[in-house]
């Protein structure tokens, strides 16, 4: 037996038992005489003590350097009274060394190992097999794996079953952001890795799966940023005979059980809200709220009308809106502060930031005591009435921004560019003013998403969540007529600004589908061609079903309060979808090519 036990695993009531234990040199000391070897496995940490008297183990000990592989035997005893280390779970322990042996040597690593230190992350990511001994990656990775055994107890327990989907799919209609894989057997096509599994799952339901769920690797081609990776892992779910409530009802209790499992520290308000995308876009400008603090918009349009200030009145008379939020204790912010908060809305598409500072209390406002460069355009009793909209105290400021807006942005050609600044503006202030309880996980369903949304680049309407979500019931009848005001069955968890996951009730009859298909152009040749699997499975008794689909990656940085995914994912990528260890992509020669028919175009 290489090793009797783990060292992090040992404990007090241990004393005086005779162990071998094998791992890393996390750090040492050597005092001359004694030389102490903090030895570190997949488990944690025990000090080993060498005692010149054991000259053998000793010359081992003195020769060892960070990072060396050892194995160790001796006896466990109870630390000297005063020396023991309450910040580790061993530390009132420590193995006394009677023999030792190198397993390995090690080159000085690149990076600290035993210090939670900022580290250039492409040197980490290079080394990504040092980064993850480090303890705070290590710990991630076993959150990671806890998230996920919890997830299939619980699934298991409720009768759903896991079944594996192809990753040699079908291309998707558009073909944008998949990852192409040339088939060898046919020269000239190609299967696509999937984005999601969502069409399988939808055919399982077919096949008599009344309930499914994977842990289920999927592609994506895309832009990257902190909260996406191209290749990413979901929980993907399915479920027949349900409505709406029954999934959000088993995740809530899902990611509620979770968190008591593995991060029962941290807090998580009950119950989840349920918010309707045109209420969290009303109150935060955005479909993923971070709802732990308030700094909720208030809507101006209506109070600004007939001003004659232009910036306000070009908003109004072209059907736009002038929103804003009202900053606690904001008066006071300097000039520099109020510029870099411009500059934050300006980034998001604002023409600008129209501020109003009150010293003293809206009602009592008078030129004096308004700290607002469009005061001479508003007038005081304007100023006044705005501040009471907001209801904004003495030495409070409001932030407002005018433009194209309003939920009707969905429309061709109306962008929204008053939302998602204020979306910005709020995150950002809520941070400058430490509004945020970052141990707190703000869970909430948003739900009645709009079936569409116009995409300006085709100039047509897409769907908003995927083509196989249904229609509200009482909303089909505008379907053909008012697609940018037709709402789905579709819903989303969102937590700290994040969206988590989403899912809808499906389309479940041929002719419904083949209504959504027409209205996103894809014309009936087209859709026979690419979705005429799923259009024959429904005329052969499909079930009502529907399902949810959250992704782990983010799921995990939640529960380990990490900001970028990369941090739960054991080998990412780089935002430029590059693996610095492996070099990934690489280049094949043209003998590899040849093999699937390819060639490459000349580079220009
Ligand atoms: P959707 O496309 O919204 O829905 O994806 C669901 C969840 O997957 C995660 N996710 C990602 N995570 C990391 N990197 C990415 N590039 C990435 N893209 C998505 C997010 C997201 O909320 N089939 C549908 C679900 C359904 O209808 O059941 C789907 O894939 O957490």
């Amino acid at each position: 037996m290489y090793k009797t036990d783990y060292c992090g695993d040992l404990r007090a009531s241990d004393e005086g038992k005779d162990v071998v234990l094998a791992g890393w040199v996390h750090r040492r000391r050597d005092l001359g005489g004694l030389i102490f070897v903090d030895l570190r496995d997949s488990r944690g940490l025990m000090q080993v003590v060498f005692a010149p008297e054991q000259a053998a183990a000793h010359a081992v000990a003195s020769e060892a350097r960070g990072e060396y592989v050892l194995r160790v035997t001796g006896k466990i005893e109870r630390r000297r009274a005063g020396t023991e280390n309450p910040k580790i779970v061993t530390g009132d322990i420590e193995l006394r060394a009677t023999a030792a042996e190198i397993l390995n040597t090690a080159k000085t690593p690149p990076f600290y190992i035993n210090e939670d230190v900022d580290v250039d992350e492409q040197l980490r990511l290079k080394h990504r097999y040092l980064d993850l001994r480090r303890e705070r990656m290590h710990n991630n990775m076993v959150i990671r794996a806890k998230v996920v055994k919890y997830i299939r107890d619980f699934l298991t327990d409720r009768d759903f079953i896991e079944i594996e989907t192809p990753v040699l799919a079908n291309p998707t209609p558009e073909g944008a952001r998949d990852y192409l894989v040339p088939s060898r057997v046919h020269p000239g096509t190609f299967y696509a890795l999937p984005q999601s599994p969502q069409q399988f799952k939808q055919l399982l339901m077919v096949a008599g799966f009344e309930r499914y769920f994977q842990i289920a690797r999927c592609y994506r081609d895309e832009d990257l940023r902190a909260d996406r990776q191209p290749e990413f892992t979901q929980l993907d779910l399915e479920m027949s005979f349900v409505e709406q409530n029954d999934i959000l009802d088993l995740m809530e209790a899902l990611y509620n059980g979770i968190a008591a499992a593995v991060r029962p520290d941290l807090n998580v308000p009950q119950p989840w809200p349920r918010i309707t995308y045109a209420e969290s876009m009303r109150r935060f400008g955005t479909d993923k709220p971070d709802i732990r603090f308030g700094l909720e918009l208030v809507d101006f349009t209506n109070a600004v009308r007939g001003t004659e200030f232009v910036v306000f009145k070009s908003a109004v008379d072209s059907g736009g809106s002038v929103e804003g939020i009202c900053v606690p204790g904001g008066a006071e912010f300097s000039r520099k502060e109020i510029d870099a908060l411009t500059e934050t809305a300006k980034q998001l598409g604002a023409k600008g930031l129209v501020t109003i500072g009150f010293t003293a209390a809206p009602d009592a406002a008078t030129d004096d005591t308004v700290r607002a460069p469009a005061l001479k355009f508003l007038g005081i009793d304007m100023v006044r009435s705005l501040g009471r909209l907001a209801s904004a105290n003495a030495g409070d400021l409001l932030l407002m921004v005018a433009g194209q807006g309003g939920l009707r942005s969905l429309e061709p050609g109306s962008a929204d560019r008053v939302k998602p600044a204020l979306d910005a503006l709020r995150r950002s202030v809520a941070a400058k003013l430490d509004l945020i309880d970052k141990n707190t996980l703000g869970f909430a369903f948003v739900v009645d998403f709009p079936m569409f949304e116009w995409d300006e680049g085709s100039e047509r309407w897409s769907a908003k969540h995927h083509l196989f979500t249904s229609c509200m019931e009482e909303d089909l009848g505008i379907l053909e007529s008012d697609p940018g005001a037709a709402r789905s069955n579709a819903y989303d968890i969102t937590c700290n600004g994040w969206e988590i996951g989403s899912g809808s009730i499906r389309i479940h009859q041929r002719d419904v589908q083949e209504r959504v298909l027409k209205l996103l152009g894809i014309s009936e040749a087209e859709a026979r061609e690419k979705f005429g699997h799923m259009l024959d499975a429904f005329e052969y008794g499909a079930p009502p079903h529907g399902g949810f689909a959250p992704g782990i990656d983010r799921t995990v940085a939640l529960f380990a309060q990490e900001s970028d995914i990369r941090e739960v994912i054991a080998f990412p990528k780089t935002k430029s979808a590059t693996d610095l260890m492996t070099g990934a992509p690489l280049a094949v020669d043209q003998a590899a090519l040849d093999v699937v028919g390819l060639m490459l175009k000349p580079k220009t």
